[in-house]
């Protein structure tokens, strides 16, 4: 388990004009003090933004698959044949071999957005063939865990490779849910979107703020996202849990 916040990462550049701080990455035995290397499943997962009237180069991947999750700010999407403009709230599966672009150019505003790559490697079924954009506010809402309401993003029918949940979940003000634990052989992160709670990961108390990603696996008894506030928390969720 570890509390990481986008600020404590190095910046790098991917999609030649995209600015990106890698939070997590998957553990590497050859680099096994790595900071962030926590991960078991998923590649990477990374802050990211497009500065206004910039766009990424065209840029293609045929060993992983990516998801775009859209954090502030609008841009257009072009990927094969689809040129979409995605917004707050839009998840976006770009499968392998799909050429990309992502466009800020019309807009005065950075696009601020979080990207997580699978690579194919040990994928359950094959990867999805075709783009996929998704805004949470199309699925229903879900509540679990007490209290965790829960928007549905992408799920395994998606044809995520790796991944088996990709989710928006919000906790009301000053709502705790219940407290269940996670062995080692999972991921599970949990992204602070707006608004702050305390994540209580083992024996850990973490102040998650917007910009830090708490990963839960493993807790032992349990992990629980209070929130002690009197305004509702929203986040951005993952998980590849044990079958
Ligand atoms: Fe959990």
């Amino acid at each position: 388990m570890e509390m990481r916040s986008w600020l404590q990462s190095p910046s790098s550049l991917t999609h030649g004009n995209i600015i990106r701080r890698e939070i997590f990455s998957k553990k590497d035995p050859n680099d096994p003090h790595k900071p962030g290397a926590i991960l078991n499943y998923i590649d990477s997962f990374s802050r990211c933004y497009l500065e206004s009237r910039i766009a990424s180069i065209p840029t293609s991947f045929d060993d992983r698959q990516l998801i775009f999750y859209i954090v502030d700010g609008e841009a257009i999407f072009e990927g094969d044949d689809l040129k979409q403009e995605v917004r707050e709230g839009d998840g976006i599966i770009v499968p392998p071999g799909t050429t990309h672009v992502l466009n800020n150019e019309a807009n005065t505003t950075p696009l601020e957005f979080l990207i997580l790559e699978e690579t194919l490697a040990d994928a359950a079924g094959p990867p999805r063939e075709d783009v996929l954009i998704r805004n949470y506010r199309e699925q229903h809402l879900n509540q679990g865990h007490w209290t965790h309401l829960v928007h549905p993003i992408f799920g395994e029918a998606d044809g995520l490779a790796k991944l088996h949940s990709v989710l928006m979940v919000t906790i009301d003000a000053m709502q705790t849910p219940d407290t269940h634990g996670h062995a080692d052989d999972m991921d599970e992160v949990w992204y602070m979107l707006e608004g702050n709670g305390i994540h209580v990961v083992s024996q850990n108390v973490y102040r998650q703020h917007p910009g830090d990603a708490v990963s839960v696996a493993p807790s032992n008894p349990g992990h629980t996202l209070i929130n002690d506030t009197e305004e509702p928390l929203k986040t951005f969720y993952f998980a590849r849990y044990t079958r």
